[in-house]
């Protein structure tokens, strides 16, 4: 079984030590937990990825306390095979983000086992801006590999009570940092060695953000010519076990055929849990004459994002640890905050997690 341990001096050293002898430590960031292991031992790094049955294809991220140059010196990361611009907005990056929830996808150093960066010539690393993090990576020295602490295609954990829920059966060490402060996994940018700049997957860290902190245009995947890989975005990710389905409209707006189809869809089961995004979406929705077996609730009164992001993924546990056997969500964002970071960053997951209803 796991054990919870509060953040004590004592802990700390016992996390450190387990990982110094190769073994997982499910640990506190700003963003989400992870399940870090040493990032530099081939070993270590397979039970992590046999712990989450995840697909080795996928490569985990380092995290650090080291600066860039750092990094550099340990051979964690290769500067030389960018060029002068690439150095220098990998520079910026790393001043305007770190610590914080940015990871920074750069050409992996000589001392990173293949199996951490699945095999790429590329190395993600991130410096978490958690007390916690930071006191046991300073401790420990060494870059901890951690993906999120869910079993591969679960949702996040945000709290250290999550983590212990999906690793019940294991003996694992996790310390506890409290409820996560972003909630979102961080922002992951490519640098390639041009210098062109690629976000791989959203975060906190809008795009707009990240363009006028490097003054310089950054791309997304779709719109790159060279592709730079990302084999862990996958479109099904981060979802409950519960089928979730997303609707094309607000329920109180939906076309007359698709609102039949859906009350076909919904006779089927006993009970229905509806997510809205807001209080008014949720009177909107009572009002517009739901059948019996279907509550609507949201997960931020306010519709404030960086509430609902740092809430979004416990809701999602919650929601499928109640008696529902289907959970629709109505679109997220609502226009105009589509675009912009969080609300962007909340439509990936979301859109991930969900299933789209269909006539
Ligand atoms: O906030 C976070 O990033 C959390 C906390 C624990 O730090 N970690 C996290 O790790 O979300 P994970 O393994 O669940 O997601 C890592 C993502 C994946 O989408 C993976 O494909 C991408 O980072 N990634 C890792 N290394 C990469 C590389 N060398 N090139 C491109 N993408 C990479
Ligand atoms: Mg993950």
């Amino acid at each position: 079984m796991s054990h919870v341990h509060p953040p004590t001096e004592q802990a700390l050293s016992t996390a450190a030590q387990r990982l110094r002898d190769g073994g997982l430590v499910g640990l506190p960031t700003e963003t989400v937990y992870g399940l870090a292991a040493n990032g530099l031992d081939a070993l270590a790094v397979a039970s992590i990825y046999n712990a989450k049955q995840r697909p080795s294809f996928n490569p985990l991220i380092l995290h650090t306390h080291l600066s860039l140059d750092g990094l550099q010196e340990r051979q964690i990361i290769d500067m030389n095979r960018l060029g002068a611009t690439a150095q220098s907005r990998a520079r910026a990056l790393a001043n305007t983000g770190w610590p914080g929830p940015l990871t920074l996808v750069l050409p992996r150093g000589q001392a990173v086992p293949d199996l951490t960066t699945a095999g790429l010539d590329t190395v993600a690393v991130r410096v978490p801006s958690h007390p916690v993090a930071r006191a046991l990576l300073a401790q420990v020295n060494l870059p901890l590999a951690a993906p999120s602490a869910n079993r591969s295609g679960r949702i996040s954990p945000t709290t250290a009570f999550a983590v212990a829920d999906e690793f019940a059966q294991t003996d694992l060490f996790i310390l506890d940092g409290g409820p996560c402060q972003v909630g979102l996994e961080s922002t992951v940018v490519h640098i390639g060695s041009e210098g062109t700049i690629t976000l791989l997957r959203p975060g906190f860290w809008s795009r707009s953000a990240l363009e006028s902190s490097l003054d310089t245009p950054v791309q997304t995947p779709s719109d790159a010519p060279m592709k730079p890989r990302s084999p862990g975005m996958g479109s099904r990710h981060y979802a409950p076990t519960t089928p979730f389905l997303r609707l094309p409209a607000p329920i109180a707006s939906l076309a007359s055929s698709t609102r039949e189809a859906l009350k076909q869809t919904l006779s089927a089961h006993t009970r229905v849990a509806l997510l809205c995004w807001d209080d008014a979406a949720v009177d909107r929705a009572r009002d517009s004459g739901l059948p019996h077996n279907v509550t609507p609730s949201c997960i931020e009164p306010s519709g404030d994002l960086q509430a609902t992001a740092r809430k979004l993924y416990q809701a999602l546990r919650d929601l499928d640890a109640t008696d529902a056997t289907l959970l629709i969500a109505e679109p997220f964002p609502p226009e105009p905050i589509r675009h912009t970071g969080l609300g962007f960053a909340l439509r990936d997951r979301i859109s991930r997690a969900t299933t789209p209803f269909e006539e």
